[in-house]
């Protein structure tokens, strides 16, 4: 706030938050990415929210919002949890000599060994800032440690969206105009005869795969993790499992890959809820060998390494993360409280003909529309489908969110599946909200007139007008 005696002298973050609180879409719109206030106007999502806390963030008008999108998966144990909140005054308050890098710090050696007795077949962890990061590290590993160049990964497949995970994006929307990236290669999930052909070929460092893919919430068919590491071991190639967003707890299991037995990825991936949302995070966990090629002497300590990297408030956030998982049974409750919502969401399929499919595992939920029967909803359907693909699904979201205020997305582009990633710690309250509000759409959206296609065809006008 500037006066005529020029700027404020000091700093003073309430005084600045209360100043320029009218300001907060003007400004993301001058000095950010400008689309992304332009596209929260469009679709009726500007709210002004004013604070938050576990399961729920609350606007202005102290409404309350379910959020089902939990930061996208950062906040795996809601919003603010008091332990990691208190663990980073504590960390703050201590004053720690952080960051000298000469020395050794107790907090990443703690972390690092809490989170390594989750795969006890792993035994080292380099810590990073993010999941792109964690995934970088992972691709930089396994071409070292292997002294093969190829990456193989899945169509469709999602790692992050810096250079090298961007080789391994399944996606021509995200890798175009940013080429040319790194001479990786894709194979469809599910298809073992398509990775050995590509083995075959003997220059292959690594297969990255999601153990769920976040683009339309689909899992490895049951033992394909087993039989690729079958083959990835005969062909002296490593498999990395991106636990990124799956990890921690999310499907029901510590790890995603976990649900099948005996899968024992070289390289893991994690980052999003380590940190309980609070800190950037991420990390790459490995077996010993690989560290031991890459970090083979001295001269090459740094050969990898991140400025912030395992700094103190990330490494006590993740302690406090891991403790509370462990005291409230998160995973344990991410398994029980998705199979009540996924079981309640797939007993609507027969009842609703838009709805085709409920899929997924923990609280990792996929909800999939397709093409109805009835004459009166499909030309409301083709018409969608024309102008394109995925608008359905983001009709659905709207007035889930306006309405009834879930906060939800839609799970990738073009995808007429809704993904559900709320925090681990939901109960049957949320449940009950979600599935009565959903049963509400579905029906609004079975009447095949009204508002919710009102706005349908606002969307067919605005995508049209786009092509
Ligand atoms: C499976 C997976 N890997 C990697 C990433 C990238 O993580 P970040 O956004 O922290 O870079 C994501 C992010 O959504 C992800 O879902």
């Amino acid at each position: 706030m500037t006066s005529d005696a020029g700027p404020e002298k000091g700093f003073d973050l309430g005084r600045l938050l209360v100043e320029r609180a009218g300001e907060r879409y003007a400004l993301h719109a001058r000095h950010l990415n400008h689309q992304l206030p332009r596209m929260l106007h469009t679709i009726g999502f500007d709210k002004v929210y004013e604070r938050a806390e576990g399961a729920y963030f609350w606007d202005e008008d102290g409404h309350d919002y379910l959020d089902m999108l939990a930061g996208f998966g950062v906040f795996g144990l809601g919003r603010h949890h008091p332990v990691v909140r208190k663990a980073l005054h504590d960390v703050i308050d201590a004053g720690l000599a952080d960051l000298t890098r000469f020395d050794c710090p107790p907090l990443p050696g703690l972390l690092g060994e809490r989170l390594l007795a989750h795969s006890p077949h792993l035994e080292r962890v380099f810590f990073c800032n993010s999941g792109t990061e964690a995934v970088e590290s992972a691709l930089k590993f396994a071409r070292y440690a292997t002294g093969r160049r190829r990456i193989l990964y899945c169509d469709h497949a999602f790692h992050g969206l810096t250079a090298g995970s961007l080789s391994v994006n399944g996606e021509d929307g995200f890798r175009k105009g940013f080429d040319p990236l790194l001479p990786d290669s894709a194979v469809p999930l599910g298809d073992l005869d398509a990775l050995e052909r590509e083995l075959r070929k003997g220059d292959v460092a690594a297969f990255i795969l999601e153990p769920i893919q976040g683009k339309g919430v689909h899992a490895a068919p049951p033992g394909y993790l087993r039989a690729a590491q079958e083959l990835l071991r005969r062909h002296k190639a490593l498999l990395i499992a991106d636990e990124v967003q799956t990890g921690l707890g999310r499907t029901g299991d510590f790890y995603a890959y976990q649900h099948e037995d005996g899968v024992e990825p070289d390289i893991v991936a994690v980052a999003k809820a380590l940190s309980g949302g609070y800190v950037p995070v991420g990390a790459t966990l490995a077996k010993g060998w690989i560290f031991e090629k890459v970090y083979s002497s001295m001269d090459r300590v740094l050969v990898h390494s991140a400025s912030f990297g395992s700094n103190a408030q990330a490494m006590a956030a993740g302690l406090a993360t891991l403790a509370v998982m462990e005291d409230e049974r998160t995973v344990a409750n991410a398994r029980v409280t998705g199979d009540l919502l996924r079981t309640r969401l797939a007993a609507l399929v027969d009842r609703y003909e838009l709805l085709h499919d409920v899929r997924g595992r923990g609280l990792m939920i996929g909800i999939e529309f397709g093409r109805p029967k009835s004459l009166k909803l499909r030309g409301g359907w083709t018409m969608l489908q024309a102008a394109r693909k995925g608008l359905f699904a983001q009709m659905v979201v709207v007035p889930l969110f306006q309405r009834h205020r879930i906060l939800t997305q839609v799970s990738g582009d073009h995808l007429e599946v809704i993904k559900l990633i709320p925090p681990l710690i939901i109960g049957e309250r949320e449940v009950d909200r979600f599935v009565e509000a959903f049963t509400d759409v579905m029906d609004d959206a079975h009447r095949g007139s009204g508002l919710m296609w009102d706005f349908g065809r606002t969307l067919i006008k605005q995508a049209v007008g786009s092509k």
